[in-house]
């Protein structure tokens, strides 16, 4: 009996992949609204007969398993390097995940071009800009290489011919949503073509040790599968972050096969594309007036990495019944808790007075690490007396009014001596197993209460 693929309807969520055989209009997984559509899937049936035919995979003592050695090469743009596992690994699949607009085609570009300038052939497939638009781009960045090429293609199959012609060390597709298999009966940028596609690069990837990087723009609104549907099929996954209005981009490591998660870039986005910042924290804190009221140092973490960063704050006195509270990079709840907890517990009558807090950089940063700092950054604009400028801070606080102990204390206290700062209030339970090491050069000051950590710095 001959067996047949057979061809299923189902519908498929843009944001997260799920699949079902009905309609719905929220998906019962990621919980968006009017993100299902409509797909044909060929679900092959499992032939014994074939089956038998193909070789199989031998188990092997685990010992027995010789390695060989990952030998990787650096793109010599540092932080990428440093934040992918110190250098690109041959024949991986990378996601580049990003809001449109908000520097993945810059970057790819400057990659490729100190990739290819390393002797390396890079095909760039640009689905979304044509050749001319790129090479403007490009000669504006001052990117030139002999071995860049490039090719405006979204036809899947002509992309291959290309690859096979040039036979690059290296593969770019800005971005994936573009590309389509003709073959496939759903549209570009469908769950099922952006899959596809994904798949065949990781067999090509794999197949012939070509590094292929995947952008994959983050869409709003559902219509357009978006990058987390790709996240398990490839092995490193990058997100880009950051705001139009602000210079800074944070590249963050979700997933590395070959490396460390939750490593952090920082760029910016200059005339010149994208520059590294290898001391954040510099950059931050440049931009401080000292010693006014209002403004607290933390040693905050994104992913693994301390960073200094300052929270500052504003309270000033409303007579309108309901006063506001606003916030930028921080979150809203977060904020309208630590308040609720300096009036409860410091007995400071904040519900007469309108409240801003903001974290200077554009950042966002969602850290627990940060609380203390807000919480002084607020009581330091109600009292009108400024924190002194070389204390740094770091704590959880919880809704009693207590300083948490937060994670990586050493390296906050580590990144704020390197800084320059003389003093360190952290939670009391986090002195406890501290290294003599981060103990010398500044002065800890151990706080078991929000109470405590005011007097230490506001007097
Ligand atoms: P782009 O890399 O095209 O974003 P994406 O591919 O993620 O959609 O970045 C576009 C923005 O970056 C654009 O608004 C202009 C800005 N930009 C600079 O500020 N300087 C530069 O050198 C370049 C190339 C872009
Ligand atoms: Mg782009």
């Amino acid at each position: 009996m001959a067996i047949k693929d057979k061809q299923r309807t189902e519908y498929a969520c843009a944001t997260c992949g799920t699949r079902q055989m009905k309609w719905t209009g929220q998906c019962p997984k990621c919980l968006e609204w009017n993100t299902f559509h409509e797909e044909v899937r060929f679900v092959e049936k499992f032939d014994a007969k074939k089956s038998r035919i193909t070789e199989k995979p031998k188990p092997i003592r685990l010992k027995d398993v010789t390695l060989k050695e990952t030998t990787r090469f650096e793109t010599e743009i540092k932080e990428f390097d440093r934040m992918i596992g110190g250098g690109i690994v041959p024949g991986s699949l990378a996601l580049v995940g990003g809001e449109p607009g908000i520097g993945k085609s810059t970057l790819m570009l400057q990659l490729s071009a100190r990739i290819a300038n390393k002797g390396k052939t890079v095909l760039y497939v640009t689905g979304e800009e044509s050749v001319e638009q790129t090479t403007i781009r490009a000669r504006r960045l001052g990117i030139e290489e002999e071995g860049l090429f490039l090719l405006a293609e979204t036809n899947f199959n002509h992309i291959l011919q290309e690859i096979d012609d040039i036979n690059p060390d290296v593969l770019i597709v800005d971005s994936i949503q573009v590309i389509y298999k003709a073959d496939l009966p759903s549209a570009p940028g469908s769950v099922t073509q952006v899959r596809e596609t994904t798949q065949e690069l990781m067999l090509l990837s794999k197949g012939r040790a070509i590094t292929t990087f995947i952008i994959g723009h983050v869409t709003k609104g559902g219509d357009i599968a978006g990058p987390k549907v790709l996240e398990h099929l490839v092995d490193t996954v990058l997100y880009f972050e950051g705001d139009k209005q602000n210079n800074f981009r944070m590249i963050k490591v979700v997933k590395n096969r070959f490396g460390p998660t939750d490593e952090v870039a920082v760029f910016q986005m200059l005339k010149g594309g994208l520059a590294e910042v290898p001391n954040p924290s510099e950059l931050f804190l440049a931009e401080r007036v000292l010693e006014v009221p209002g403004a607290a140092v933390s040693a905050a973490l994104e992913g693994n990495r301390p960073i200094l960063i300052e929270a500052q704050a504003l309270v000033s006195e409303t007579n309108f019944p309901a006063p506001m509270r606003r916030s930028s990079g921080i979150d809203q709840n977060r904020l309208a808790l630590l308040l609720a907890v300096l009036e409860k517990k410091v007995r400071y009558p904040l519900y007469r007075c309108d409240v801003f807090v903001s974290v200077a950089g554009g950042l966002k940063i969602v850290e627990p690490g940060l609380d203390l700092a807000l919480v002084l950054a607020v009581a330091s604009s109600f009292r009108s007396k400024p924190i002194d400028r070389n204390t740094c801070m770091a704590g959880e606080v919880g809704l009693s009014g207590e300083v948490r102990p937060v994670a990586r204390i050493e390296s906050r206290i580590k990144e704020a001596k390197h800084m320059g700062f003389k003093r360190f209030i952290l939670p009391k339970r986090n002195m406890k197993g501290l290294s003599k090491e981060a103990r010398e050069g500044i002065i800890l000051v151990g706080a078991d209460f929000i109470e405590e950590a005011i007097d230490a710095c506001i007097n």
